[in-house]
């Protein structure tokens, strides 16, 4: 069966609960709709240091859910009481987008998953297994018969608990064909209505790939009750390319993250994926329900709240990806943009940054640009951004939507901190005496000052934090990028703690690159200690 012609007998939008049986005879449903899976929350969560709290996840969430992100993989509820919180959140707050949770092949993950989602107006469990000889001899430790036992159990128990189940077999590309073809149709036949084929190790080529999805498509008695899906690891460079080959002969689910977070190299972008597929839809007549114009939004809150910044060069979203440089280019561009642009700027909602309001702009204007945004904040909270507001535009002749967006998610990070920042003075330069810095905190209340030096004037002013408040954790990165151009921009600044195994990313930014450094600090050490608060709520005081 050609992927083209592929027939499904299941609406794939209708995600309500139904048996199979009410699926009813083959419905000739014929569609050239992709979906958009996106799984920055779970597997993009799973990169080393891009771990994000319930708070950030829900403003990512929501970001998706406006993009038109069509599931939205929220977390693996299992991991720990953070995760499922957050599932469980997520799942009660988004409306237009499936929240689902991830599970392994076993009664209590899928309970979990059950319960985190349990509050969605559409939910889905994923639950996977191992499938390559590899994985089930080394990890597994498992028969490839009691692999498939385990396939059959798992998925019965998760079509009991919720209408909506996608099975995946991990390191499927990887997985002897005759067995792939048994566990899918079993899968199948206990109720999955999406099987997801990972490229788990970014080890597959194009043409591989998409050769597994035919062979597949060919032999598999019960295909057409199910949605077939690709998720692929970047590896080898080759996450989008592999994802896009298997949609051409059938494939329809896309399972992907913003940037392209994920494990190792990561996940395939998903800016990068819905760009080629709406640019070259002359060659891929496909659709997403995706609003491409939120991509440029997404894709700087997702690397500012993970501290994962984006190389220039990035396609799509890099600082350079709609930036023509040579001679040659600019005077092309100037006779017709297409000549060297393929996509529009404005198509991932770079537009021309906008000079906002003024020093001397009202209340209301202000609320106005706020909604504009995506902000909608309560009575106080516009009054203090509006205060801030007010000071940035002493500071700073231009303010762009970029500073106010920077202002306002400054002041969200920071409602019901423990360590405030209420003074800080910097002593540097070329003479030589040591860089010193004069800080005084507010800590729980009260007000500690302290002076302390360092090998600069950043070590400086975290060594006197240490002195005021001591802790165990290790800096991980410090990053400082510039909101918008000029030297009067606000600096937003990136700390990164780890303390036993676990980290937290701070921001902050502000006009002052010292300050916007000291604030993003006492962001992390903040965050931490609401971890540690949910570990141990003994453990609060230094
Ligand atoms: O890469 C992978 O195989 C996964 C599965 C859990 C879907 O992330
Ligand atoms: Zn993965």
């Amino acid at each position: 069966m050609s992927g083209f012609q592929r027939k499904l007998t299941l609406n794939l939008f209708d995600c309500t609960y139904k048996k199979s049986e009410d699926y009813g005879p083959l419905s000739d449903i014929e569609t050239d709709r992709i979906i958009i899976f996106d799984t920055t929350l779970r597997d993009g969560e799973q990169s080393p240091g891009a771990s994000m709290n319930m708070d950030e996840k829900l403003r990512i969430a929501k970001i998706l859910e406006a993009m038109g992100v069509d599931i939205i993989e929220a977390g693996f509820p299992i991991a720990s009481d953070g995760d499922f919180e957050a599932v469980s959140e997520i799942a009660k707050t988004i409306k237009n987008s499936t929240v689902c949770g991830l599970a392994r092949a076993t009664k209590m993950d899928i309970e979990r998953c059950a319960d985190a989602i349990k509050h969605a107006s559409r939910g889905r469990i994923h639950t996977f297994i191992s499938t390559s000889p590899l994985h089930m001899e080394f990890k597994l430790q498992m028969e490839p018969g009691a692999v498939l036992e385990k396939v059959k159990e798992s998925v019965t128990l998760a079509r009991n608990l919720c209408g909506d189940v996608e099975w995946s077999a991990e390191d499927g590309s990887r997985t002897e064909h005759d067995f792939l073809c048994r566990c899918v149709e079993t899968a199948i036949d206990c109720g999955a209505t999406t099987i997801n084929i990972p490229d788990t190790v970014g080890y597959a080529v194009p043409n591989e790939y998409a050769d597994l999805f035919t062979m597949l498509f060919d032999r598999v008695p019960n295909v057409d009750k199910a949605v077939f899906s690709v998720h692929c690891h970047n590896d080898l460079g080759l996450a989008v390319a592999n994802s896009l080959a298997a949609v051409q002969v059938g494939a329809r689910q896309i399972e992907c993250a913003m940037n392209g977070l994920g494990e190792r190299a990561g996940n395939a972008a998903l800016e990068e994926i819905t760009m080629a597929l709406k640019t070259r839809s002359d060659y891929m007549p496909f659709t997403t329900n995706i609003d491409t114009t939120l991509i440029t939004k997404a894709s700087k809150l997702v690397s500012t709240i993970t501290g994962f910044s984006i190389q220039p060069n990035k396609a799509i979203v890099g600082a350079n990806a709609f930036a023509h440089e040579s001679g040659i280019h600019q005077d092309g561009m100037l006779k017709h943009a297409s000549t060297y642009e393929i996509m529009s700027p404005e198509s991932v909602g770079l537009g021309q940054s906008k000079l906002v309001l003024g020093k001397h702009s009202g209340k209301h204007a202000f609320s106005v640009k706020l909604k504009e945004l995506g902000y909608d904040l309560g009575d106080d909270a516009i009054k203090n951004a509006f205060k801030r507001f007010k000071d940035l535009a002493d500071l700073k002749k231009d303010v762009f939507d970029e500073d106010i967006v920077a202002l306002v998610d400054d002041q969200v990070v920071r409602v019901n901190d423990r360590l405030k920042l209420k003074s800080l003075e910097i002593n540097c330069g070329t003479v030589h005496c040591p860089p010193r810095a004069v800080l005084e905190l507010e800590i729980d209340g009260d007000s500690k000052t302290c002076d302390s030096t360092g090998d600069g004037p950043v070590d400086a002013a975290f060594n006197a934090i240490k002195e005021l408040f001591p802790h165990r954790a290790h800096l991980q990165l410090y990053q400082v990028h510039a909101v918008t151009g000029g030297t009067d921009a606000q600096a937003e600044v990136t700390v990164r703690l780890a303390e036993d195994g676990k980290s937290v990313n701070g921001q902050s930014a502000d006009t002052d690159t010292m300050v916007a450094s000291v604030k993003a600090y006492l962001n992390a050490i903040n965050k931490l200690l609401v971890k540690r608060e949910k570990t141990a709520p003994s453990a609060l005081s230094a």
